[in-house]
């Protein structure tokens, strides 16, 4: 499914990260990737995350799933609405939906969410902190748009729901089966259903904030950093008032801190692990007998396809011309030659055809055995 007259340089000049899109008929063919009653199913279902959220006379309510299957049948026939976390991971052709988007790196890509409502159902008008691609996939909805939220913007008062206490629609369109709206961090949002059956695709982002970057980041130099390394002031000069911590003093602790954060190769290595750590990691593609370099060879030379892990996140970061490291669900891989290029094909495509030539690479069978004992990838052997 390609996007139809998007110009993707105009996009990320003028919209992303700054201001809301409409994009109406943007798919050349589309094609609703899941009925409503499949989206339920998994709503049902344990491995899933889902919430129910129904505007009822005494306010918002929310309920958590899984839910009872007698619950979505005894739902009336306005004001609620389903919503599945990550069915990407759990629907290849909702998969197939980030596919159009991947012009944005892979590693700012979190999962596609998607809404059941039925008519007048919707979240209610709040802000989020990631960017979304908002499709619409069936029926139709109301979306109105609003201005820029902060942590200071006033909410109303909900044990589990941030809704806005004061919510006005600067521009507001109803979007039909195929449209998308784009809408950055921090603006106010509000989807109403226009009738049954609205099912939208939230096709959403991800980005670490500062407090998660620094707390988690200081944890791991800290790992590394001997108890013994103290201050130190061999220079030390005579003070005139006892009672001051010097400038001096001051920068050269800030100092002693600052350089233990700024190394680059420490700091690359850190973070592709912390980004691939996969949030739902109970989507478990590990095999009950692992795998050995004699399988994986097996299936090189039988050029069975990879498969890669819907719920498994692959980056990497290259080190030299040949030389990179390889990031899967937490785990760094380091990779050189015929195994980096390899690398650097499984990161770019969900399936990948292996060159034949692998099954005579130690380097690379070896990758391909502990990726696959991982549950990162599997080959595919159905047919
Ligand atoms: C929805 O699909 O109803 C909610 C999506 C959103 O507003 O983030
Ligand atoms: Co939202």
């Amino acid at each position: 499914m390609d996007l139809q007259n998007f110009d993707i340089d105009l996009f990320l000049r003028e919209y992303w990260q700054k201001k809301p899109l409409l994009i109406r008929n943007a798919f050349h063919d589309w094609q609703n990737p899941l009925e409503p009653g499949e989206l339920a199913g998994l709503a049902c279902a344990e491995e899933t995350e889902s919430r129910l959220i129904c505007q009822t006379e005494s306010g918002w309510e929310m309920e958590q799933g899984p839910l009872a299957e007698e619950r979505l049948s005894g739902l009336g026939k306005s004001h609620w609405t389903l919503l599945v976390q990550a069915v990407d991971h759990h629907v290849p052709a909702v998969a197939d939906l980030i596919a159009p988007f991947r012009f944005i790196p892979n590693w700012r890509i979190d999962d596609v969410m998607v809404s059941l409502a039925a008519d007048q159902g919707g979240v209610g008008p709040h802000f989020d902190q990631y960017d979304v691609f908002l499709v619409q996939g069936l029926g139709r909805r109301r979306w109105q748009i609003g201005p820029h939220c902060d942590a200071d913007t006033p909410l109303l008062p909900h044990e589990d729901l941030k809704l806005l206490s004061d919510f006005k629609a600067t521009e507001e369109w109803v979007l039909e089966p195929g449209d998308i709206l784009y809408v950055p961090p921090g603006i106010a949002h509000n989807g109403v259903a226009v009738g049954a059956d609205c099912m939208t695709y939230s096709v959403g982002f991800r980005a670490p904030s500062r407090a998660d970057l620094l707390g988690h980041y200081v944890d791991d130099v800290l790992d590394g950093i001997p108890d013994d390394e103290l201050y130190r002031d061999p220079d030390l000069k005579a003070q005139t008032n006892a009672g001051e911590i010097s400038p001096e003093a001051l920068a050269r602790l800030q100092q002693m801190m600052l350089e233990s954060l700024s190394d680059p190769a420490h700091f690359a290595r850190w973070f592709g692990t912390f980004n691939s750590t996969p949030k739902y990691p109970d989507i478990d593609w590990r095999p009950e007998v692992p795998v050995e370099a004699n399988d994986v060879r097996a299936a090189i030379n039988a050029q069975l396809p990879l498969a890669r892990n819907p719920a498994s996140r692959l980056a990497f970061i290259a080190t030299g011309t040949d030389t990179l490291m390889l990031f899967a669900d937490g785990v760094c891989f380091d990779c050189s030659g015929a195994t980096a290029a390899l690398a650097k094909d499984m990161c770019a495509d969900d399936f990948v055809v292996l060159d034949s030539d692998l099954a005579f690479s130690p380097a690379a069978v070896d990758l391909l055995t502990q990726l696959c004992n991982h549950g990162c990838i599997a080959f595919d052997n159905e047919d």
